[in-house]
């Protein structure tokens, strides 16, 4: 762990009390947990964790939010003045499949039933996945998404996806790790099949702000220096050291193999933030938009979520 001598962290450091940051997320996923990390070891703002990632839960009190670009998207639809900042981790999502229900390839899934959470990155992932096997969910296969839960820590009881995955009620499934992992582990290396494909869909996992929070000097100051802090621990990240797994573990509770399993996916850092993601959101978008029943966003409209700035600010100095 990068251990700080005192005068140092005097320099760099604000005091905790008068740079508090509130941030909004949920403390099950692996994708949060650079944001701790970071508080613990780089930047001292009280987190605010639980509840639902959304900026507008708090009476405005909340500075900034992560959660998937799923949600970043859907939030931004009601609420125009959020912003996506940066982002945190780009995790491949896979799919798990029954071997002996005849599965090798995607094209197999024809005549199942796939389960995964509907209205989520989950759901965009499943469809467009079997999508590039020309199959399309109600005409080629069942999508099951209600009274299925989503197990994230062994042991996965009954009504939970690795359950149903090894009963029969379901031939797959494709959610978020650590859920795909556990149904590996409950199917046997033999009996699993896996399908991902990163160019097809990723999770984007992203931090927000809104366009009045980054227009006060003072929080924006704030949110620029958490920034820099969470740029450090993504180098920690990456580098997948003792240290960080046994972090990782135990802030969401996950056993060392099950998660070093997964870590392959988990892409660290702030990633690109240029035409490329904004290509991907608008592609993403099209998706939401028919599923929602509303029109897409426009180009001008992803263009204006999606903000560069705070991160091009904290790499001047
Ligand atoms: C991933 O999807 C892309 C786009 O559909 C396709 O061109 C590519 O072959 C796929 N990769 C794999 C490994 O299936
Ligand atoms: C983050 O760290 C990398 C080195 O790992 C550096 O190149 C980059 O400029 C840093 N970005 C910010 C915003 O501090």
């Amino acid at each position: 762990m990068h251990i700080l001598r005192p005068l140092t962290l005097l320099a760099t450091l604000p005091l905790p009390t008068t740079h508090a940051l509130k941030i909004a997320c949920i403390q099950q996923w692996i994708e949060h947990t650079p944001l701790p990390h970071a508080a613990a070891n780089f930047y001292h703002p009280p987190l605010h964790l639980p509840g639902p990632p959304n900026l507008d839960d708090d009476d405005g009190s909340i500075d900034l939010a992560a959660n998937a670009e799923t949600q970043g998207l859907k939030n931004f639809v009601d609420h125009r003045n959020y912003r996506l900042i940066g982002i945190l981790v780009e995790v491949t999502y896979r799919m798990v499949a029954r071997r002996s229900a005849g599965i090798a390839t995607l094209a197999d899934l024809r005549g199942k039933r796939v389960g995964t959470i509907r209205g989520t990155s989950a759901e965009v992932f499943a469809v467009q996945l079997l999508g590039t096997a020309g199959l399309q969910a109600g005409r080629d296969y069942e999508l099951v998404g209600g009274g299925i839960y989503t197990c994230m820590r062994a042991p996965c009881g009954e009504g939970s996806f690795p359950a149903e995955l090894v009963a029969g009620g379901i031939d797959a499934f494709g959610v978020w790790e650590t859920a795909v992992e556990l149904g590996v582990q409950a199917l046997g290396e033999e009996e699993a099949v896996t399908f991902k494909n990163a160019s097809v869909y990723r999770e984007v996992y992203s931090l927000y702000s809104t366009e009045e929070k980054l227009k006060d000097p003072v929080t924006r100051g704030r949110i620029v220096s958490f920034v820099r802090a969470l740029n450090k621990s993504y180098d920690v990240f990456r580098e997948q050291g003792q240290e960080v797994v046994d972090f990782v573990g135990k802030t969401v509770d996950v056993e060392e193999p099950v998660l070093r399993n997964v870590w392959e996916d988990h892409v660290w850092g702030p990633g690109s933030l240029g035409k490329d993601l904004v290509d991907y959101l608008e592609r993403e978008d099209q998706y939401l938009a028919e599923v929602d029943g509303r029109k897409p966003l426009t180009r001008a409209e992803l263009e204006q979520f999606v903000d560069p700035s705070v991160y091009e600010e904290a790499m001047q100095e």
